[in-house]
């Protein structure tokens, strides 16, 4: 063995081209490798993304190809570049974006699939869903529809919705739009449509102003394999004459190994007992990034095939420890199709388990033995194979040695009984047998790629013909610190049989042996203990059914369960989105080339596919340039004693520290750029380190030791701000004489809901990179924010300098959705003060974890309401109190609160209402702008008084909102403002006749007749969503225009570009005016020096405003060509502009918008809050599972009134993805604190955001027709947030099933469902026995006949 001599080379290639690696750093992971490195000379490879760097966003995807030389194979999978070690790489393919196609050479057809089927947006997930499609077609050039979702589960997005990337995918796959499926449950989703009328509608009464076609398929390249890179053969050389000696990779402070056999392997693995054998890195990666652990050696045994063999014998199978968990559910899928039913019982279960595992990715990297040894309490693999008595062969230098995998193999968290020394060398699986049933239980934030909350193995053996029980085994996960096993109940049930009275003993042992104190780590304690008899439950309804196959008899040993609960054991099953986007066509006599009005492809779109397109962190570093870290605070309140960074300083790479004293202007702006003396949040910025990379920056920001002197009140929640009448303003609202009107009413009702709040998740974290020009303070900055002339000014303030010496560029942004409008001008004004200290260009880039601490997100919101109403539903007085956590700075919190109290009316005309807002001042971060800005907070509130008042009256909620709507051409607000509110009756109308809403709702109630344990809910709700800045003077902006003599155009203007489609729309403005294509224009940049006094990139407004500057500077340059084109009307644009140019007429325009005076007198309470209202309405299908919490999203119809749109992909583009923003809002995204204020969710693995599996199967988009919009740019609306409210009919589709699973037991009043509907309030809110037995630990239970809930319920 050579890991004493030199470091050995590293040899592999990327896309194509074979890489020597003389020093690979074994820390080195694949993503920054590419990023970072100028591979071969060549260009450095940043068309892979940084999204979180935890294996949980799929935006690093990257192919990796071997050669299995045994097998004689080429294998190609997909793996996450974040958690792929360099050093993992020898004799490995790597194939990146850039790899496969580029607008230089030729583009794939993957990239051009999902380019012009709009499937992108802000682009930055767009290279890691290329190239997850990408694998799956290398491995299987016709995959199926189940491939194409998990091949999709391990990509996030947090733009499109998924259904445009699916649609492009699905193209690819089926070379057509059509789904094929013809069954009536699963029919085609236009032959679905034609069944509820709604392209035979659109035919009839529409026939030249609608269709649903947003990009054609027949002109897109085919799929060529004989196109593809071809593996190098090369590297087949290298495999099949694999060198038989130990590898060894040395680094600063980590040595890998890769040892030539399994006798080398146990050799190494004695003389160092403490080193990891990392496989997939899935677990030790993770841990070393977040976790800051550090291994001086790492053993990698990737070439002792004993650990990757798999074996059949006639007990069972058995497989190899270092098997990934992809190919470990390849085999066990095509044993269970190949072996009889029962003997695949365990392997069954394991599959069910492994579908949903992680992401694809992440199943590749991982193996089966990591999987099991990383000891974590949520595998899901371990309760299976425990129960299942699965038997693990360990082997070290001493010999070898079998032991059962059971409770006595888990020793504490992350802790097993593996001897330092020994390792896993395989797993073996026994073959179940006639009368033994395995079942796999789980429950998840989110159904795909997300961890557990619990989960389950259960494992039951019958003696022979009988229902006696001879043996049970149940283990479970997600409940203490390492998988537990129920030993009681499964001890004391052997020899019973399976009946009624075993499962209520079962159920109260359960208990007993699963037995979380209230205090537990993870929370939810009341929901997970309820779903551990819930699962018990299920397995007990799947058990006796399995036994009725058995013996083929309805009630197997006299017990008979009622059909009505016979569904509790069918898992929901995922499908991809589909559906059908309706949209206006454009007018006919438009002239050739004009664009206005059709689908037109985002302009950066194939650069987003090709990983062309250059965001902030794309940027080349410069000549010496710096990298900044922050330093946080982990305090939520307190003052600063002292900052000590003398240990820090004096680490390798660090050149300085920043801090408040080293701010040479202004140390204040809105807020502290720096904090000085007290912190008021855990994340607030303290202070930087600057150093020469990333890794020894924050290595050094690390080390900086900060004292504290915790202050007192620490206000974490609403209710403690309540309670300290913390505030930092109110603002409120009356109309009408509302306590004479609570007199009049019939009855009156109280209520409360609480919102939660959101974090943006954009997938391009903030980042921003600083250059000082050297002269008169002149500075660059290129920054990721919506806001750049906010920035500048403070990046001057902060310098002390005009704004004159400092220029923002925005090239593109990786999505804001409003979290870049303030925070992002904070970042760049502390690298500012950096790159001033050190004269050098100075770079910060944000971590996932990191940008989730410090940014705050959307405000939760606590609303109160007393509601005073008539018996037929019609609501006469509303006073409602809304309290807003508005975090430790003020930011844009007042102007949230304003727009939450002016549109609490929401679509509904109250006569009499009072409507307060308080703002609260808490020690959590600042909460910011997030689309919508309120008006989702504030729709939800209303819609939750409206349910209860239809449920008080015993109405329908639809008929409650019906009745209550605005009406009228002169219909006005609480405020005043006068609207025309015709379109929103029309919205609600279509709405209801296109989701053949009446239809459904009969056939919703006929199924929850049907089931007991599975329930449907359906709910129809109205939109109304302000467009336009409340505060007036930010409704304006400019634009350049510049023609250049060969008659190319350069035009910039004031909005940015963040994958709203703002520039596309620009531009097929400019065409239209210029009536030149849009080939001929160019927008480069949004730059301050081009355009100043920018107003924020927000409030729907973007096109409204900076669309109409544009048309202002295009007019004035055509009258100036007017003379031109007069004199010779046959010439063409560049005779008129080379014309102009030699008559020396200037070529060069600005324009200017002076949008509309929106201004509103809190004091009166009366003037407008928007310039003008985008109308619509949304209705949604669920299913819940009673009995987990877990639900389904069926259906969802959205009518929009986008006025005439300009671009109706990009406007169907922005109300899928809002819809699908809201939809994670209201029903599953959950921010997670501890007791000091110290937020857990920091990643996509513990913040869920919507995945693939989350978009209803089917999504339906209107854009309603003939509407105009006399207010902004052609008669077309800023469509950008409104649709973030229609979120809200899933929560409430998802509220009217819980309520319908509630009358099952005789609940039949309203009650209180907060925000989101998360699995663990779906489960709490179904009462029933279960949830009962746990709050009482007592319970007369009688599953089949309905509860008896005590009366003390
Ligand atoms: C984004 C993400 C999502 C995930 N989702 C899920 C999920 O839904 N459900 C779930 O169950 N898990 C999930 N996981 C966990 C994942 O399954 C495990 O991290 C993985 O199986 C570990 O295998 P590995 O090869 O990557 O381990 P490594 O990180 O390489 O090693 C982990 C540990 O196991 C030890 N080890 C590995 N192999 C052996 C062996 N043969 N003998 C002795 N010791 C060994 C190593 O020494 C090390 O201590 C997820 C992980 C990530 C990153
Ligand atoms: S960056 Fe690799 S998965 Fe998110
Ligand atoms: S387009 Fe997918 S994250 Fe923006």
């Amino acid at each position: 063995m050579s890991q004493q001599g030199i470091t050995d080379e590293l040899v592999f290639f990327v896309n194509g081209r074979k890489v020597r690696e003389q020093n690979a750093d074994p820390e080195l992971m694949l993503l920054p490798y590419l990023r970072k490195t100028r591979i071969l000379l060549l260009f450095k490879l940043t068309g892979t993304k940084y999204g979180c760097g935890g294996g949980g966003c799929g935006s690093c995807t990257v192919m990796i190809s071997k050669y299995n030389a045994q097998e004689k194979k080429i294998l190609h999978f997909s793996v996450n570049a974040c958690l792929t070690p360099l050093c993992m790489l020898h004799g490995a393919a790597v194939t990146t974006v850039e790899g496969i196609g580029s607008t230089r050479t030729s583009i794939h057809p993957v990239q051009e699939y999902i380019a012009k089927a709009h499937g992108s947006q802000c682009g930055f997930c767009t290279p890691g869903m290329v190239m997850s499609m990408y694998t799956l077609l290398r491995n299987n050039p016709t995959p199926s529809m189940a491939q194409l979702q998990q091949c999709l589960a391990g990509n996030l997005c947090r733009c499109t919705g998924y259904r445009p990337i699916v649609d492009a995918f699905r193209a690819i796959c089926t070379a057509s739009n059509c789904c094929q499926r013809t069954g009536p449950e699963e029919s085609c989703h236009l032959g679905k449509a034609e069944q509820d009328g709604i392209l035979a509608e659109s035919r009839d009464s529409d026939q030249l102003q609608v269709c649903s076609q947003l990009f054609k398929t027949d002109d897109l390249l085919p799929l060529d394999e004989t196109q593809e890179l071809i593996f190098p053969p090369e590297l087949m050389l290298m495999e099949e004459r694999r060198e038989k000696r130990t590898f060894v990779f040395r680094g600063e402070r980590m040595m890998w190994i890769v040892p030539a056999n399994l006798e080398e392997l146990l050799q190494l693995k004695s003389q160092y007992p403490k080193a990891p054998l990392v496989v997939g890195n899935t677990n030790i990666g993770p841990n070393m990034k977040f976790k800051g652990a550090v291994h001086p050696v790492i053993i990698h045994p990737a070439k002792v095939s004993e650990l990757h063999s798999i074996q059949f014998t006639e007990e069972g199978l058995r497989l190899g420890a270092a098997c990934s968990l992809g190919h470990v559910k390849d085999v066990l899928e095509k044993a269970t199709a190949e072996f009889a039913t029962e003997k695949t019982e365990t392997f069954q279960a394991l599959v069910e388990q492994l579908r949903v595992l992680g992401g694809e990715q992440i199943r590749n990297l991982a193996s089966l033995g990591g999987n099991i040894v990383s000891g974590s309490p949520t595998s899901d693999l371990n309760p299976i194979l425990a129960a299942s008595k699965c038997v693990l062969e360990l082997a070290s230098k001493g010999g070898r040695r079998e032991i059962h995998l059971d409770e006595n193999f888990f020793a504490g968290f992350g802790k097993t009984s593996l001897r330092p020394e020994e390792l896993l060398l395989s797993v073996f699986i026994p073959f179940s047998r006639k009368w033994q049933i395995v079942f796999a239980f789980r429950q998840a934030s989110r159904r795909e790629n997300a961890f557990s909350i619990v989960n389950a193995g259960m494992q039951v053996v019958f003696k022979d013909e009988t229902n006696v029980v001879a043996n049970l085994r149940m283990f479970f996960g997600g409940v203490g610190p390492t998988t537990v096993y129920a030993k009681r109940c499964s001890k004391e049930l052997t020899n019973r049989s399976w009946d009624e009275n075993l499962l209520n003993q079962a159920c109260e042992m359960l208990l007993d042996d699963i037995s979380l104190p209230d205090s537990a780590p993870g929370g939810s304690v009341k929901f997970r203990r309820t779903l551990t008899i819930s699962f018990f439950y299920k397995f007990y309804l799947q058990v006796w059914q399995r036994l009725q196959q058995l013996l083929g008899k309805e009630d197997p040993f006299g017990v008979n369960i009622p059909e009505r609960f016979r569904s509790a054991t069918i898992p929901f099953s995922i499908k991809l989105p589909q559906g059908f986007q309706r949209l206006q066509k454009a007018v006919l006599d438009q002239f050739s080339w004009d664009a206005v009005g059709q689908p037109v492809m985002h302009l950066s779109a194939i650069k987003h596919a090709t990983g062309e397109a250059v965001y902030c962190d794309d940027i080349p570093s410069q000549e010496g340039e710096l990298f900044l870290a922050l330093v946080t605070s982990t305090r939520a309140h307190a003052k600063i004693v002292s900052i000590d960074a003398s240990e820090a300083l004096h680490l390798p790479g660090v050149f300085d520290i920043i801090t408040t004293q080293d701010i040479p202007g202004k140390k204040i702006d809105m807020e502290e750029i720096l904090c000085g003396s007290e912190v008021t949040c855990v994340g607030h910025i303290i202070c930087g380190i600057v150093a020469d990379s990333q890794l020894h920056a924050k290595i050094a920001a690390a080390a900086v030791k900060i004292m504290y002197e915790d202050l007192e009140p620490l206000v974490l929640t609403l209710e403690d701000a309540i309670q300290h009448k913390s505030f930092y303003d109110h603002f409120k609202l009356e109309n009408g004489d509302v306590d004479a009107a609570f007199e009049k009413a019939d009855q009156q009702l109280e209520g409360q809901i609480h919102i939660g709040g959101q974090e943006h998740f954009y997938m391009e974290t903030h980042g921003v990179l600083v250059t000082p020009k050297g002269e008169d303070g002149e500075t660059e900055i290129v920054c990721s924010t919506q806001y750049p002339k906010f920035a500048q000014t403070l990046v001057a303030d902060t310098l002390g300098i005009p704004s004159n010496r400092v220029t923002i560029r925005v090239k593109r942004i990786g999505g804001a959705f409003g979290g870049k409008v303030v925070i992002a001008s904070r970042i760049a004004a502390i690298a500012a003060v950096a790159a001033h200290k050190t004269g050098r260009s100075v770079r910060c880039i944000l971590e996932r974890g990191e940008d989730m601490l410090i940014s705050g997100g959307r405000h939760p919101v606590l609303g109160r309401y007393k509601v005073g109403y008539l018996t037929d539903g019609r609501i006469i007085a509303a006073e409602v109190t809304c309290y807003s956590n508005g975090g430790n700075e003020v930011d844009c919190s007042l102007v949230v609160m304003q727009e939450i109290v002016s549109k609490l009316d929401s679509g509904y005309y109250i006569p009499h209402v009072r409507l307060t807002g308080f703002v609260c001042k808490t020690n959590l971060p600042s909460n910011t702008a997030f689309r919508g800005f309120g008006q989702p907070q504030a729709i939800a509130i209303t819609e939750s008084w409206i349910t209860d008042v239809a449920t008080k009256c015993g109405l329908s909620a639809e008929k409650v909102r019906e009745i209550n709507l605005y009406r009228g051409q002169e219909a006005c607000t609480p405020y005043k403002h006068v609207f025309d509110s015709r379109n929103q009756l029309t919205c609600w109308n279509e709405c209801l006749q296109m989701a053949s809403y009446h239809n459904r709702k009969i056939s919703v109630e006929k199924f929850n007749n049907l089931n007991r344990w599975k329930k449907r809910g359906i709910s129809i709700v109205p939109l109304r969503k302000g467009v336009g800045f409340s505060e007036s003077t930010l409704n304006q902006a400019g634009a350049l225009l510049h023609v250049y003599e060969d008659g190319s155009v350069l035009l910039t203007h004031g909005g940015t570009e963040m994958g709203q489609g703002l520039h596309t729309k620009i531009l097929q403005i400019a065409s239209h005016e210029l009536k030149i294509p849009m080939s001929a224009i160019h927008l480069s940049e949004t730059s301050t020096g081009m355009v100043p006094n920018t107003s924020p990139t927000a409030a729907s407004s973007g096109t409204d405003l900076n669309g109409m500057a544009v048309k202002d500077a295009c007019q004035t340059l055509l009258q100036r060509l007017q003379p031109f084109m007069q004199e010779n009307p046959k010439g063409t644009w560049k005779d008129w502009v080379e014309e102009a140019f030699k008559n020396k007429v200037s070529l060069s325009t600005t324009g200017f918008f002076k949008g509309d005076d929106t201004v509103m007198d809190w004091e009166k309470g009366e003037g407008t809050t928007a310039s003008y209202f985008v109308f619509g309405a949304a209705c949604s299908e669920v299913e819940i599972d009673c009995l987990t919490g877990d639900h389904k999203n069926i259906r969802t119809d959205i009518v929009i009134d986008a006025g005439c749109s300009i671009n109706p992909a990009v406007d169907i583009g922005q109300i899928e993805g809002a819809f699908t923003q809201g939809l994670g809002l209201f029903t599953m995204e959950e921010l997670k604190y501890s007791p000091k204020g110290v937020l857990y969710t920091r990643g996509p693995t513990q913040y869920e955001i919507p995945a693939v599996c989350d978009i209803p199967e089917q999504l339906n988009v209107s854009l309603l027709p003939r509407s105009q919009n006399p207010k902004a740019i052609y008669s077309s609306k800023g469509i950008g947030e409104a649709a973030v409210l229609a979120g809200c009919s899933v929560f409430y589709a998802i509220k009217d099933a819980i309520a319908a699973a509630r009358r099952e037991i005789g609940l039949t009043g309203s009650f209180t469902l907060n925000s989101p509907s998360t699995p663990a309030r779906i489960r709490m809110a179904c009462i029933d026995q279960f949830t009962e037995m746990v709050r009482f630990q007592t319970v007369c239970l009688n599953p089949f006949h309905g509860p008896l809930l005590c009366e003390r319920y």
